[in-house]
């Protein structure tokens, strides 16, 4: 850790910086050296990438899709997120500090969220299933030898629009930045958890782990049903095709999203829903000539150094 800047931390990894909540500061070296267990089961993103849609599937085919019990305990509950607690409020401070937010809408927006602590995450019986945003380099070194972990990607402009459109409504629209100034950060890999190619590129190299399983927001939007079959079998679990096609019938866009357990999970804000529009390609309605240009030269320039290759990037 070599600086701290409003809402952030700045790790540095190799060659690699990641923007982190300020309270990673306090937890880098805790997470790092967590017990991870054989029986664990991990969802690692970018934030808005398919995390809680992967969730919910990876959760119920962990739990012999037991519909009953995901209708009545919060995915929050059932697939706790690490480090959450700093994440939108430091993004909020960060947004406060850069004059983009309203100080007094601010209260009581911690309060708002309520998640486990890392530790208790550490300490939690088994199985366990644990949602992060941190990149694989700052989650125990053994994670991958002896757990289950799926990452998803996304298009990253796709990512900026809905990144945006969460920090904007929560807390009842109290982020005044336009979508144009929140993408000048998010191209800058200034905010939270960026830059996220790098994120995805960290699990991209070990995709063919066998305890990896590296899929793209936009094959689940593609064919779920082929999707949920390979999860299923990355997880070593097998369902009759009826059974199956109910949970991929849960997981349509229109049910999860009248799901009060997996959606909207944040606080009673309407807006500040999790699941929103779910689509591919929505970025081009947000982003003005100037902004394509600027994004084709972001891509282009963190595609050079990596090897990961997203399905709508050419
Ligand atoms: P949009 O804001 O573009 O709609 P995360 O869970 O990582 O925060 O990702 C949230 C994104 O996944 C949101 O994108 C949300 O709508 C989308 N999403 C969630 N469930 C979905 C589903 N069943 N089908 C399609 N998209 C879904």
């Amino acid at each position: 850790i070599y600086g701290y800047l409003k809402c952030g931390t700045f790790v540095k990894v190799g060659p690699q910086r990641y923007v982190l909540p300020a309270k990673f500061r306090r937890c880098a070296e805790y997470i790092y050296n967590m017990q991870v267990r054989p029986d664990d089961t991990w969802v690692i993103t970018f934030p808005r990438s398919g995390t809680t849609w992967t969730q919910e599937m990876v959760w119920l085919l962990q739990n012999d899709l037991d519909f009953k019990t995901a209708k009545e305990v919060p995915l929050y509950e059932r697939f706790p997120q690490l480090i959450v607690t700093a994440q939108i409020p430091d993004l909020a401070h960060y947004l406060i500090r850069a004059n983009f937010m309203n100080l007094a809408n601010f209260q009581g927006l911690d309060a708002a969220i309520r998640q486990p602590s890392w530790e208790s995450i550490d300490h939690a019986p088994s199985p366990r299933f644990i949602k992060t945003h941190l990149p694989l380099s700052l989650l125990p070194p053994n994670l991958l030898d002896v757990a289950k972990v799926v990452y998803v990607a996304r298009d990253p402009r796709d990512v900026a629009v809905s990144y945006y459109y969460l920090q904007k409504h929560i807390g009842k629209g109290i982020v005044r930045a336009s979508f144009m100034e929140f993408w000048e950060a998010f191209r800058k890999d200034l905010l939270p958890f960026t830059p996220v190619v790098a994120h995805a590129n960290e699990a991209w190299q070990k995709r063919n782990h066998k305890n990896l399983h590296f899929i793209f927001y936009e094959d689940l939007k593609k064919d779920l049903s082929l999707e949920v079959r390979s999860m299923c079998k990355f997880l070593g679990r097998e369902y009759s095709d009826l059974k199956l096609s109910l949970l991929v019938d849960h997981l349509a866009f229109d049910n999860l999203k009248k799901n009060k357990t997996v959606n909207n999970n944040l606080h009673n804000d309407q807006k500040a829903q999790f699941i929103r529009k779910g689509e591919i390609g929505g970025w081009v309605e947000h982003f003005d000539d100037k902004m394509v240009v600027q994004a084709q030269e972001y891509l282009r320039t963190r595609l050079a150094k990596v090897d990961v290759r997203y399905p709508t990037i050419p």
